[in-house]
């Protein structure tokens, strides 16, 4: 359907048939939700092995008693596997509690608290302190910056990761940006994989930045592929060794989506240097992390090939809901001038763009007709969408039914708001 190419008479026909749809969808109750990548509650039974995977046997292989207070870096063994999972040394790597974001959270706030590098650094005390964010983009990211009165400068988002000649060109004219957000493997949420290209210039921007800029690359998806043939990403940590900026890096993953969303275990990988400050501070919030949880999922997990074979059960579970979204989204508007969209290997999210100035409508229509979407906005800084188009579709919850219900209903309230907007009703 090409909108742009219709005369009045047409576009009011097809008006008529898209508002008729609607008032169906409305008058069938539906209830359903798109909005929040969690996983579903089959995809959680994967793992409900952990409950009592300790088998009553608290005492690590290395002897340490996982019940007790200590070991503020985590189990060694857990350090083994975020090293593998980051790419970086087993003593580059702290294991901690159970969300990754709040180590993220924690992290700013010692940047921003007491520095980085030491007394006098602390980012609080430097003036105006910014960050990029690549757009579209996870919004708690932006709330962090947000709750720290940080400003937000966006960048856009190419098909291999933010684009770099934007990012070179703020970093070198301005010192006052301290970081970047990234999500270097299936972005939240347009899925997209940082090139080998992209992931070696964040590398070097140690060298132009100013020399407390931290990358806060957030790897939550590094082993969630939907497909058999999905890649590992080149370790940053190598090419900031090559060119001398291991300490511009802090790396962050967790199980949180390989195991159980909220009570998996969280990693954080940076630079020996960086760690010892970032322990510091660590060790007067708390005596030591929840070993026995970490303890379990070692337990369960074991290592490296037992992680790849449960994902590849995430996989099988994940795949047909992604096929399904995909699929409406192309019968609907491939070939059209309404939408655009990315099309995931892996990750949680699809990234859909309506025809500028549209999202909002879009979500208004779809609420009133019982579908639940992420509010307009929400993936870019201060909920500001410029182009009011960007709409994040997140199809692991809700059951195949659910979502193919939901997607009909997507797809008829954006065909009716731009059409709407066309004929200007
Ligand atoms: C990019 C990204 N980072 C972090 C998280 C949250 O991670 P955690 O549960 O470990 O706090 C999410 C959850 O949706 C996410 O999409």
């Amino acid at each position: 359907m090409y909108i742009d190419q219709m005369g009045r008479e047409e576009l009011e026909h097809w008006h008529q048939i898209f508002c008729e749809k609607h008032k169906a969808f409305r008058a069938s109750s539906l209830n359903l939700d798109l909005t929040r990548g969690k996983p579903s509650t089959r995809q959680l039974d994967l793992s409900n092995i952990l409950d009592g995977a300790t088998k009553g046997s608290y005492i690590t292989s290395e002897g340490i008693d996982s019940r007790n207070y200590g070991h503020l870096a985590g189990l060694p063994e857990m350090r083994s596997l975020g090293a593998e999972l980051l790419g970086v040394a087993k003593n580059e790597v702290i294991v901690g509690g159970s969300s990754s974001l709040s180590m993220m959270y924690l992290a700013m706030l010692f940047a921003w608290q007491f520095g980085v590098s030491g007394k006098g650094s602390s980012w609080r005390d430097q003036g105006k302190v910014k960050f990029l964010c690549p757009v579209p983009g996870y919004d708690r990211h932006f709330s962090i910056c947000e709750e720290f009165g940080i400003e937000m400068i966006r960048v856009s988002m190419d098909e291999d990761g933010p684009n770099m000649d934007q990012v070179e060109a703020f970093i070198a004219n301005d010192k006052s940006i301290k970081g970047i957000w990234c999500v270097p493997k299936y972005s939240n949420p347009t899925g997209c994989i940082y090139s080998q290209n992209t992931i070696e210039r964040l590398a070097k921007l140690g060298k132009i930045s100013s020399p407390d800029f931290r990358i806060f690359y957030d790897n939550a998806y590094a082993v969630h592929d939907l497909s058999e043939d999905g890649i590992d990403l080149p370790k940053i940590m190598d090419y900031c060794r090559e060119h001398n900026t291991q300490n511009n890096v802090l790396q962050f993953t967790s199980t949180s989506k390989i195991t159980f969303a909220g009570s998996g275990v969280s990693f954080l990988a940076a630079s020996e240097e960086n760690l010892n400050v970032i322990q510091q501070h660590l060790g007067v919030f708390c005596i030591g992390p929840d070993k026995v949880n970490q303890l379990r999922h070692l337990n369960f997990i074991q290592d490296r090939s037992g992680l790849k074979l449960h994902m590849k059960k995430h996989a099988k579970l994940l795949q047909p809901k992604f096929s399904s979204v995909l699929e409406h989204l192309k019968n609907n508007f491939e070939g059209s001038d309404l939408a655009q969209w990315t099309t995931p290997k892996g990750g949680y999210f699809i990234s859909f763009d309506t025809r500028p100035g549209l999202a909002d409508s879009v979500i208004e229509l779809a609420a009133e007709a019982g579908v639940k979407l992420t509010p307009a906005g929400a993936t870019f800084p201060y909920g500001l969408d410029p182009d009011n188009k960007n709409i994040r579709l997140a199809p692991s919850f809700p059951s195949l039914d659910d979502i193919d219900r939901a997607m009909r209903v997507f797809c008829n309230s954006v065909k009716l708001a731009s059409i709407k907007q066309k004929i200007g009703v």
